[in-house]
């Protein structure tokens, strides 16, 4: 007597489910791919700075003594959300002829001060001393202070301010 062959048994039913799951899932893909993308995406997201700051008018900034400004910018990243301040000092040497120099110590990252009689850029931090164009005069630092890149329009000052 011969056997019969036995075939996998696959109710209608089951079958129907079984597309029906197929679909559900490409469609929930469909939809919530998007969904997830739009939610995380800030999270990958890094802004850089690259601009231009005013630094007010050329006339504001007297000739031979190093004058500081300050400003702040907000930066993104992510859901972060931090806003660091700059200072800068503006030493114009004649009428037009400037020298923007960062006020962060080029050691340890200290804020320096300009101090007249010192005739220097005194960093509290450990005692180094900065001539008046940023060289160094004593102390730790391995570097000068940090020039930025300037520009005049209108009368006014404008640094190139770039931070990745
Ligand atoms: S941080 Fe300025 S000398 Fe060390």
């Amino acid at each position: 007597m011969a056997k019969k062959a036995s075939s996998p048994n696959l109710s209608r039913r089951d079958f129907s489910k079984i597309v029906m799951a197929f679909l559900g899932s490409i469609m929930g893909a469909f939809v919530g791919l998007p969904i997830i993308g739009y939610i995380i995406s800030p999270a990958l997201k890094t802004q850089k700075i690259d601009d231009w700051v005013s630094l007010g008018a050329l006339d504001g900034y007297p000739i031979g003594t190093p004058k500081l400004f300050s400003f702040t910018r907000t930066k993104v990243n992510g859901w972060e959300r931090t806003t660091n301040s700059f200072g800068v000092f503006v030493l114009r040497k004649s009428a037009s002829d400037l020298v923007v120099l960062s006020n962060v110590c080029t050691h340890l990252s200290c804020r320096v001060k300009w101090i007249e009689e010192n005739q220097a850029y005194v960093c509290p931090c450990h005692d180094a001393e900065f001539g008046i164009e940023g060289k160094v005069l004593y102390g730790p630092p391995p570097r000068p202070m940090d020039e930025y890149e300037f520009k005049i329009e209108d009368g006014n000052i404008l640094i190139h301010l770039t931070e990745g």
